[in-house]
Order: C-alpha cells, then sequence, then structure tokens
C-alpha cells in the first residue's frame, strides 16, 4: 500500500504516493528528476547520494522516502536555485578545479556546505574528516579540500 507523504525539496513542496520501501534517492531521482543527487553504492558507503534533510547531512540512499514525510530537503540542485549565480562553494569546486568526472561533486558539495554551517572557519584535518565518507573514484581528494577552504573563505567574506 502507498504511503502519501509531503516532501519539501529545494523551497518547493511535493504530495506524493510512494512504496514504503522506496529509499529517498529513488523518490529524488525517478519521481522529481532531481538526478544531480548520484546513486552510488547503495550502502552507505559512497556518499554520492548526500543531501541535507532537515539541516543535516544524510546518505539519501539508506533515508526511506517516508521517514523524509514533512521535512526540508535540500539536494545539490538548490544550491543555486536560480541557475545563474552558482552557490560559493560551487564556484570555489570550479576555480580550484576540484571536478573530474563529477559524479562524487553533488554528494561532496553537500556534505561541504553540512560542515561549513557548523564550522565557517576548518582546517585542513576538519575538512578532510568531514568529507572521511565521501568517495572520489577520481582521487581528487587535494583539490577537494583546496576548494572547501576556498569556499569557507568565500562565505566569510559574503557575510561581512
Ligand atoms: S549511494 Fe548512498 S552512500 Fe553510496
Ligand atoms: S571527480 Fe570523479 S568521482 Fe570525484
Amino acid at each position: 500500500m502507498k504511503h502519501s507523504i509531503t516532501l519539501n525539496v529545494n523551497g518547493d513542496t511535493y504530495n506524493l504516493a510512494v512504496d514504503p520501501w522506496r529509499t529517498l534517492n529513488e523518490v529524488l531521482r525517478e519521481d522529481l528528476n532531481l538526478t544531480g543527487t548520484k546513486f552510488g553504492c547503495g550502502s552507505g558507503d559512497c556518499g554520492a547520494c548526500t543531501v541535507m534533510l532537515d539541516g543535516r547531512a544524510v546518505s539519501s540512499c539508506l533515508t526511506l522516502a517516508v521517514e523524509a514525510d514533512g521535512k526540508e530537503i535540500l539536494t545539490v540542485e538548490g544550491l543555486a536555485p536560480s541557475g545563474e549565480k552558482l552557490h560559493p562553494i560551487q564556484e570555489a569546486f570550479i576555480e580550484k578545479g576540484a571536478i573530474q568526472c563529477g559524479f562524487c561533486t553533488p554528494g561532496m558539495e553537500i556534505a561541504a556546505l553540512d560542515l561549513l554551517r557548523r564550522n565557517p572557519g576548518p582546517k585542513e584535518d576538519q575538512i578532510r574528516e568531514a568529507l572521511a565518507g565521501n568517495l572520489c573514484r577520481c582521487t581528487g581528494y587535494a583539490k577537494i579540500v583546496e576548494a572547501v577552504q576556498d569556499a569557507a573563505d568565500k562565505m566569510k567574506s559574503n557575510q561581512s
């Protein structure tokens, strides 16, 4: 039997009927066509599926859609909602060359946002620790860490 749920995704409200076993990742990608959030391992190991759920980074492959009922979800598409101005994290990833194939990038950027909201001035080891659950199969970690440091600077100067 399907369950009626309401998802608030990137500021938009969706009323959906979903099977109770479907994951948030499936519903975002297949029902809402928000394919920026990737599906990698499906078992909580790679971080490619990371989204914000009520302000906290979670693996959408391990989260049932019904668990997200009534909650606020932010996906990578929501970082630049107008499509015109990128989020400082996205700008930093581009400027620092922190994207190779790009498969890990949405999850990395959401994990970075989660970190920078909690710690606006992280040290390198704190960035590495915060991103430890996000795997980059292209192994571009050095530039990703640089990008997060740069994003922290950009976000601070945006506030000042
Ligand atoms: S797809 Fe969710 S952690 Fe890998
Ligand atoms: S850029 Fe290819 S997986 Fe990270």
